[in-house]
């Protein structure tokens, strides 16, 4: 044979508790637990051929071909497949997300899981689900979740997520306020260093975000939406503040942003459990009841600034294709 082939789908997932800072950066392990909930309306589809003809790994995103520092991340993940599979071959990667990726939103968390699946299974390995989640985490600690549907938590420090519960433990939706973005926003993995080297409040950040994930997750067990959307609003703005004081400063708000989150407030204050998370960049998402969902996307549409507003219910674990 000259050629295997192997095709998986994951879905996104987005922090109600975050994660942001590295315990150790060489093995991009992370320094704060988190707990994700996997997103059903963000999917990554990704096809990885390992091929004898090819003279170099090809990579496309959306039909495009990726170079420079995206392509290297990807030959970074299949250079380990190839090593742990004893293979030479070069790869063809074709990977398609079926949510708009110019607005740069939480790709890499799908992306990576969907390669980290596929890769290893065209390599002829069949790993468990924590073994490719390990995998993916070394390439986005956010990927790690992604090969679990549901709710899902990575620990501070672990090689691997674990799925907490199913999405039928809490019906939600996650609503996708997407914001224009005007410059390119840095990087996690950037952003990340540069706020555990300069920012005076990442020391703070480290010691209150394991109590602040152990509030959501109470919550979440208790199936307790105002307190789990009070944690997960706390989590995101002392993340953020974290951002804020590092040197330069790093602000990924938009003016949309802070009107959606106002906007929020006053469906709040008019009765509707809505709560929201922000993450690297300026798009808002909302946690709400499935029967409000409908209500709170015609409010945050009508946002000034705002080009469009996804719907999401709890999505399932990253799959093979037949
Ligand atoms: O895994 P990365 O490098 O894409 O970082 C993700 C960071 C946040 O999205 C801001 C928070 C999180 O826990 O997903």
């Amino acid at each position: 044979m000259t050629a295997t082939k192997a095709v998986a789908v994951a879905h996104s997932n987005i922090a109600l508790a975050k994660y942001w800072g590295k315990k150790d950066e060489a093995e991009n392990l992370p320094a704060v637990p988190s707990l994700s909930l996997t997103l059903a309306a963000l999917r990554t589809r990704t096809e990885v051929a390992f091929d004898d003809s090819l003279e170099r790994d090809v990579v496309l995103l959306g039909g495009a071909e990726l170079s420079e520092r995206p392509l290297e991340r990807v030959r970074d993940m299949l250079d380990k497949v190839r090593s742990l599979a004893g293979l030479q071959r070069f790869a063809r990667v074709e990977s398609q997300n079926d949510f708009p990726t110019a607005s740069g939103l939480a790709s890499s968390a799908s992306g990576f899981a969907a390669l980290a699946l596929a890769a290893t299974r065209a390599a002829g390995l069949e790993l468990p689900p924590a073994a490719v989640s390990a995998l993916a985490r070394e390439s986005s600690a956010s990927a790690a979740r992604s090969l679990f549907g549901g709710y899902v938590v990575l620990d501070a420090g672990a090689r691997r997520a674990e799925p907490l519960f199913s999405g039928s433990h809490f019906d939600l939706r996650m609503l996708v306020a997407l914001v224009t973005r005007g410059e390119k926003a840095t990087g996690s993995s950037e952003g990340m260093k540069l706020t555990a080297r300069t920012s005076p409040y990442y020391p703070a950040w480290v010691a209150e975000a394991p109590r602040v994930y152990e509030r959501a997750r109470a919550a979440l067990t208790a199936r307790d939406l105002p307190a789990l959307g009070e944690a997960m609003e706390q989590s995101a703005l002392m993340m953020h503040a974290s951002m804020l004081a590092a040197r330069p400063g790093l602000l990924y708000f938009a003016p949309a942003t802070l009107a959606l989150i106002a906007r929020v407030k006053e469906l709040r204050a008019g009765g509707v459990p809505a709560y929201f998370t922000i993450d690297a960049g300026p798009h808002v998402k909302v946690l709400t009841l499935p029967e409000r969902a409908a209500a709170v996307q015609s409010a945050l549409a009508e946002v000034p600034g705002v080009v469009d507003v996804l719907v999401s219910a709890p999505g399932p674990d990253a799959t093979l294709e037949p």
